[in-house]
């Protein structure tokens, strides 16, 4: 496909991240990726190599040390970034990061909420975070508050949030690293058929072989660089 109809939504040059604390580490050091419409990208690696640091750069909430980053072919900058973030991107994050004192569902519209949709009972959005809810398997967990889930439906109730905005973009750390076996497979077709379907992208952060093989490409990220597998 010619890179007119397949545009990037994400292309990352020359980023370098390191942290001061206060000896600085090191963590990125020259990540090179380009990410068209419709890629699936699986990302695997050691722990503490800098994965969900890489994420987060990628998805602009920390910001680079040098480099630059588009996305849907802008670049980001700090004034940008946050507009650019909420049009496009969702983020499955490592640790879930749900609002806990509020329910199941209302975590699932809070991006509608922030885009200023309604999310009255039975306007569209409400109705898509109940059909997703109903998706990942929670369909009896829509009114309870995220703190008395467990692990692996605060996942699922994440996944959800992720999809309801319909971002260009999802960036997920683990999304399946709560799951049993069955489960995974379930959320691992919904991931794979919600990016199919809408010509979407989705860059995982996975330890899983069966994730990391349904994606389009693979690379492992060690000392600072991503290394392409396939
Ligand atoms: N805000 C921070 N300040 C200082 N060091 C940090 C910070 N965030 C991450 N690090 C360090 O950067 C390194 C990479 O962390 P990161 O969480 O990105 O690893 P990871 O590859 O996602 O690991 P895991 O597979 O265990 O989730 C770690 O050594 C971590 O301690
Ligand atoms: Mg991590």
């Amino acid at each position: 496909m010619t890179t007119q109809s397949r545009p990037n939504i994400l292309k990352a040059i020359g980023i370098e991240k390191a942290f001061y604390t206060p000896e600085k580490v090191h963590i990125l050091r020259g990540i090179n990726l380009e990410v068209n419409r419709g890629d699936t990208v699986a990302i695997t690696g050691r722990s503490g190599q800098g994965k969900s640091t890489l994420l987060q750069v990628l998805g602009t909430l920390e910001t680079p040390c040098e480099g630059t980053l588009e996305i849907a072919q802008k670049t980001v900058r700090s004034t940008t970034k946050s507009i650019i973030r909420n049009k496009h991107i969702a983020f499955i994050f490592q640790s879930f990061h749900l609002l806990e004192d509020y329910t199941a569902l209302e975590n699932v519209l809070m991006p509608a909420r922030i885009a200023r949709q309604d999310v009255s009972v039975g306007a569209p959005a409400y109705k898509r975070g109940i059909e997703l809810l109903e998706q990942v398997g929670l369909s009896d967990r829509l009114y309870f508050h995220t703190k008395v889930l467990s692990g692996g439906e605060k996942q699922r109730v994440a996944i959800a949030r992720a999809l309801c905005n319909d971002p260009d973009l999802i960036l997920a750390d683990e999304p399946s690293g709560n799951l049993d076996k069955l489960t995974s497979k379930a959320i691992h077709e919904l991931l794979m058929n919600f990016v199919k379907k809408g010509d979407k992208s989705l860059i995982v952060v996975t330890h899983d072989p069966e994730l990391a093989g349904m994606c389009t490409t693979e690379y492992n990220l060690s000392d600072g660089l991503l290394h392409q597998m396939r």
